[in-house]
C-alpha cells in the first residue's frame, strides 16, 4: 500500500518525505486554508500560486499531488481542473484532479455534475481523484466515467455512523465497529427466539428488527473500513483500473485496517503517520538501551 501524505502544510509534508516512506500528497480547500492562514501568521501574506508550486517541488518529480476544484458545474469544474493542470503539472509531472462525486448542495440540480466533469478531464487525459466518496455505488460510478482514482472519506463515514448513534467522540477515536456488531446482534436475539417459519413474513417486515439490524450501518456500510474494503472488493471483481485512495483517515488501526482490505493506497494526515510509530514499551526499551549504554560506557565502541 502506498502512502500519501494527507496536508498542505510544506514544513509537514518535507519532513514527511524526508522520512522517505511517503508517495504523494492530497491536499483539499480546507487543508489548503489551514495551511495558508498558518502561512501568514508568520510571513504576513502569502501567494497561493507560489505556495502551491512549492507544495509540488516538495513532492518531487513524478509524486502524485492532489489539487480540488472550487465550482459545482461541469464547465467551470473542467476549466478550473485544465488551469490547475497547466499551471502545476509542468512542476511535479503527476497533478491529479481532485472532482467532488456529487457537487449538489441543496439548491440547483448539480448531482451528476461531478461525472460530467470526470469524464470530460478523462477524455483530455487528465487524471481526476474523485474525492467525497461515501458509497461504493458512488466509486464505482466515478470508476465508469474515467476516474483514475476514488477517495473513499473512512474517518467522515464512522463520524456519520456515530452520530446517528448519538455515540460521544473526538475525532481522532477509533470506531470499533465490531463492538457496534456484537450490539446489534444482542439487541436482535431479543426479537428472534426460535421463530416458526409461520412468523417469517410478519418478522421480515417488523420495523423493530429491521431498526435493529441497521444499527450502526450507513445504507449497509458497517464503517468507514467496510466502505473502502467493499470498493476495493467490487473493482477487482471487475478488473476496475481506478485506484482505491483510503482517505479521511483519523487513526493508526484505521490505517491498519484499510490496508487488510488490499486498497492501493492510503491518505494520511502529518500527526496519525507519526501516531503509527508510538508504542510505550518502544519508548521504555528506548530508554533502558540508553542507560544500559552508558553504564556499559557504550561510547568507548563507537568512537571514530
Ligand atoms: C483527502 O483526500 C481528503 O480530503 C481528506 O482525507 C479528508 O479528511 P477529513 O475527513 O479528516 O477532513
Amino acid at each position: 500500500m502506498k502512502i500519501f501524505v494527507d496536508t498542505a502544510k510544506l514544513g509537514e509534508i518535507k519532513e514527511a518525505f524526508s522520512w522517505g516512506i511517503v508517495d504523494g500528497v492530497t491536499t483539499n480547500p480546507s487543508l489548503i486554508r489551514k495551511a495558508v492562514e498558518e502561512e501568514r501568521k508568520v510571513k504576513g501574506k502569502v501567494d497561493l500560486e507560489v505556495y502551491v508550486g512549492e507544495i509540488c517541488k516538495a513532492a518531487g518529480k513524478g509524486r502524485p499531488v492532489s489539487l480540488e476544484v472550487l465550482s459545482q458545474k461541469a464547465s467551470k469544474m473542467v476549466e478550473e481542473a485544465q488551469t490547475l493542470y497547466r499551471r502545476f503539472n509542468p512542476i511535479v509531472g503527476n497533478v491529479l484532479i481532485k472532482i467532488p462525486i456529487n457537487t449538489y448542495t441543496g439548491q440547483e440540480a448539480t448531482d451528476y455534475e461531478g461525472l460530467k466533469a470526470i469524464n470530460e478531464l478523462s477524455r483530455k487525459r487528465i487524471p481526476t481523484n474523485t474525492t467525497l466518496v461515501m458509497t461504493p455505488e458512488q466509486a464505482l460510478l466515478a470508476a465508469k466515467a474515467g476516474a483514475a482514482y476514488v477517495s473513499p472519506f473512512a474517518g467522515r463515514v464512522d463520524d456519520y455512523i456515530r452520530k446517528n448513534l448519538g455515540i460521544d467522540f473526538k475525532k481522532n477515536d477509533y470506531f470499533d465497529f465490531e463492538l457496534m456488531r456484537e450490539i446489534s446482534k444482542a439487541r436482535l436475539g431479543d426479537y428472534l427466539k426460535n421463530p416458526t417459519a409461520k412468523e417469517i413474513p410478519s418478522l421480515y417486515l417488523d420495523e423493530k428488527i429491521k431498526k435493529a439490524i441497521s444499527i450502526g450501518k450507513d445504507k449497509g456500510i458497517t464503517s468507514g473500513v467496510d466502505l473502502v474494503r467493499k470498493i476495493v472488493n467490487i473493482f477487482r471483481k471487475y478488473n476496475i483500473k481506478t485506484k482505491v485512495i483510503a482517505a479521511s483517515m483519523r487513526n493508526p488501526q484505521q490505517v491498519r485496517e484499510v490496508a487488510e482490505t488490499g486498497c492501493d493506497i492510503a491518505t494520511i494526515p502529518f500527526e496519525v503517520i507519526r501516531e503509527m510509530l508510538k508504542h510505550t514499551k518502544t519508548e521504555e526499551g528506548v530508554k533502558k538501551f540508553y542507560a544500559d549504554a552508558v553504564q556499559a560506557k557504550y561510547e568507548e565502541l563507537l568512537k571514530s
